[in-house]
């Protein structure tokens, strides 16, 4: 089939290369000029695993192309997939749709005739379908199409991987035609007949939102029962154990950590809650959980803060900056707001990442020192805080450590360490849920 993508960010990219992979003939479309100059001279701009060598692949074997002109992107596509981003409003709880109707205004100068489905991958709020069609209804009245809904729920850093497993493809329309067309897009891909599920457009709008807000939901759970273990001296992972070998719970997402971050659940979680405000409903349990996080995280600062009280200029390594491992991304990332309130209170901060310092720099600029060695950065200073698990960390040589550092202090807030390992190379360990230091 002929598939066309608006937007070449973390969803729209991934999208485009998994649907070149699976035999489709695609144009990947975008109006960032030197990002579209990159990706047609095989530059990958996101840090996904598989991502490049899938994409030189499909660009290879012409299945993919891009294109900054959205009269090519729409004058011969049977679907098109809107993947724009709809970050927040500045200062507001509301999803931004600038780019969900500039893209809707851009089909609807050059749609034509012939049938197309318009399928919105984009996270956006219950009603956007309706909004889109009426755009291009508008000013198109002969257009022969539908806007459905088909959220995607692939995960930063794994977005490839979840393309190929999809745990189900909600795919929002009453449509016969649209389902047909949904139905040969995922033809090839393995097991995935039996993994579609439809329903109305406005449900499958909402099932996203409603699963990212379960999830942030289910950690800042595990979160407060951490919070509890380390009052009552018990350690959390026997908790999430225990809790998640019950197969209604289930084991993922109760890690417990800093706090949640990244591009999705802040923003999805505040954009939730607004439409449960503006419906009159009061959604208290999401609207608890946006509030606490954030508390939490200033809380994380105040215990790094704690733990060196009495040091004069303390000196202090974060290990991580990315929002979880396995992405560059720092968006509403828990390192980022927990350094910020470090430099607050005037204490000075090293910074390690595998991937992501590029772009701390552009929120933290040189208020930080940056290391390229993870050791380097850890040299003479007073505490350790890790703040992503990536798995290097897991191996950190903890005797070189305790050579290198000043103060014998780690702050452990992804659990990745083991705890009696630190306290025989001399630390103090502070782990979340586990407690000590
Ligand atoms: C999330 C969802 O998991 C995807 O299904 C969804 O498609 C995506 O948002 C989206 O809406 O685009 P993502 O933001 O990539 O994916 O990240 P997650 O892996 O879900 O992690 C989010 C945050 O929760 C991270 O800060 C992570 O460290 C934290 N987390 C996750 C925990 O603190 N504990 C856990 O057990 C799991």
């Amino acid at each position: 089939m002929n598939i066309t993508v608006i937007g070449t960010g973390y969803v729209g990219l991934p999208t485009g290369v998994g649907l070149a992979m699976l035999g489709h003939d695609v144009v990947c479309m975008d109006q960032d000029v030197q990002k579209i100059r990159n990706l047609e001279s095989g530059e990958c701009n996101l840090s996904e695993s598989g991502l490049e060598e899938g994409l030189e692949r499909v660009v290879a074997s012409h299945k993919l192309r891009f294109t900054t002109s959205m009269q090519e992107a729409v004058e011969c596509a049977q679907i098109i997939i809107i993947a724009v981003g709809t970050p927040p409003v500045v200062g507001s709880c509301r999803a931004n749709l600038t780019y969900i109707k500039s893209a809707a205004r851009g089909i609807a100068k050059y749609i034509g005739e012939s049938y197309v489905t318009i399928a919105v991958k984009s996270t956006v709020p219950v009603g956007t379908g309706e909004l889109i069609e009426n755009i291009i209804r508008t000013k198109a009245p002969k257009a022969d199409m539908d806007v459905i809904s088909l959220p995607e729920f692939l995960r930063e850093g794994r977005a490839l991987h979840d393309f190929f497993h999809p745990d189900r493809i909600i795919v929002g329309t009453r449509s016969t035609r649209a389902r047909n067309n949904i139905k040969r897009l995922y033809s090839t891909l393995e097991h995935a007949a039996s993994r579609i599920v439809f329903c109305e457009r406005r449900a499958a709008e909402l099932v996203k939102y409603a699963s990212n807000a379960f999830l942030a939901v289910k950690i800042h759970y595990i979160n407060e029962m951490a919070d509890l273990c380390e009052k009552l001296g018990i350690n959390v992972q026997e908790i999430s154990l225990g809790m998640g070998l019950d197969s209604r719970i289930g084991s993922a997402f109760l890690n417990a950590g800093p706090g949640f971050g990244g591009s999705c659940f802040p923003k999805d979680t505040m954009a939730l809650q607004h439409t449960g405000r503006t419906a009159g409903v009061t959604l208290s349990l999401v609207e608890g959980v946006i509030k606490r996080n954030k508390t939490r995280l200033s809380a994380m600062a105040l215990r790094i803060l704690d733990s060196v009280a009495g040091i004069p200029n303390p000196k202090i390594a974060v290990l991580g900056l990315a929002f979880k491992k396995g992405t560059d991304d720092v968006r509403e990332s828990p390192a980022i707001h927990i350094i910020q309130e470090l430099i607050k209170h005037n204490v000075s901060v090293h910074a390690y990442d595998p991937c992501a310092i590029q772009n701390a720099q552009k929120i933290l600029g040189k208020q930080v020192t940056y290391f390229k060695d993870v050791y380097e950065s850890i040299t003479a200073v007073d505490a350790l805080v890790i703040l992503t698990e990536w798995s290097e960390f897991e191996s950190l040589d903890l005797s070189k450590c305790s050579a290198l550092m000043s103060h014998k202090i780690i702050l452990d807030f992804r659990n990745i360490l083991n705890p009696q390992n630190a306290t025989e190379s001399g630390f103090r360990y502070y782990g979340v849920g586990r407690g000590n230091l």
